[in-house]
């Protein structure tokens, strides 16, 4: 499996606190079946350096401690009125440089302002992958935002723990549908530590397999993962409408 969504650089943002806890999570990761992770911590303005400078460390960690995850670099972008200038400058980035940015939202919103900054991005060339949208309090009370965002060229990230169901029962059902109607393009951890949200990801690829089927599990958490980080077209999906 490939993870596109971890927080497990330390000492960035709310995920890994410690280059222990990161190797840590690289471990729980590796033992559940993940060959590849994109570090994708949390920015909405220039952190280019720092995010560089923390994957070159946790790097060569891994490699030292014989951890065998290859890292590749990312952000999961907050997006803002700026999201598109601070890419095309270089002080965001995409998902290993390729022509898909991670993006997320507050959770709490109209919709109508992401709606606005996702078109500002796609008509700059970028093909955004929508950070768990099965999170928002605005997309499950009106999934037609999902249809909007999907005909204008969006993709859909959706998290591990939403399947699973650790944020609630709405995120569950959401996520739920988002992955059997065909919307969802990837499943990821959006892992935070070690203990709490971990970069387990052997128990979602079970209920994927399960539920839906063995191939769409390789889709959603290994072959459009592999597209993704090399910047190669997606297969075409015509969804299930909302
Ligand atoms: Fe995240």
């Amino acid at each position: 499996m490939i993870d596109l969504h971890s927080h497990i650089l330390p000492g960035l943002d709310d995920g890994a606190q410690s280059l222990a806890e990161a190797l840590d999570m690289a471990r729980i990761a590796v033992d559940s079946g993940v060959r590849a992770m994109v570090a994708t911590p949390h920015c909405m303005e220039d952190r280019a350096i720092e995010v560089w400078s923390a994957v070159q460390l946790l790097r060569n960690a891994l490699e030292e401690m014989n951890i065998p995850l290859r890292l590749f670099m990312g952000m999961e972008i907050f997006g803002t009125d700026d999201t598109v200038r601070l890419l095309r400058e270089g002080k965001l980035f995409t998902l290993n440089n390729s022509r898909y940015p991670l993006i997320e939202f507050s959770f709490r919103s109209s919709g109508d302002a992401e709606t606005d900054i996702l078109r500002d991005v796609i008509r700059a060339g970028y093909r955004p992958l929508v950070a768990h949208p099965e999170r928002y309090d605005y997309v499950r009370e009106d999934p037609e935002l999902i249809n909007e965002w999907k005909r204008m060229g969006c993709l859909f990230q959706v998290n591990r723990g939403s399947l699973m169901g650790r944020f609630g029962n709405g995120p569950r059902q959401m996520a739920g549908a988002l992955v059997e109607r065909g919307f969802a393009t990837v499943v990821a951890s959006d892992a935070h530590s070690a203990r709490m949200r971990t970069p387990w990801m052997g128990d979602v690829l079970e209920l994927i397999a399960e539920r839906i089927s063995p191939t769409a599990a390789e889709f959603l958490l290994l072959r459009n993962p592999v597209s993704i980080i090399k910047n190669e077209d997606l297969p075409p999906v015509e969804p299930e409408w909302f």
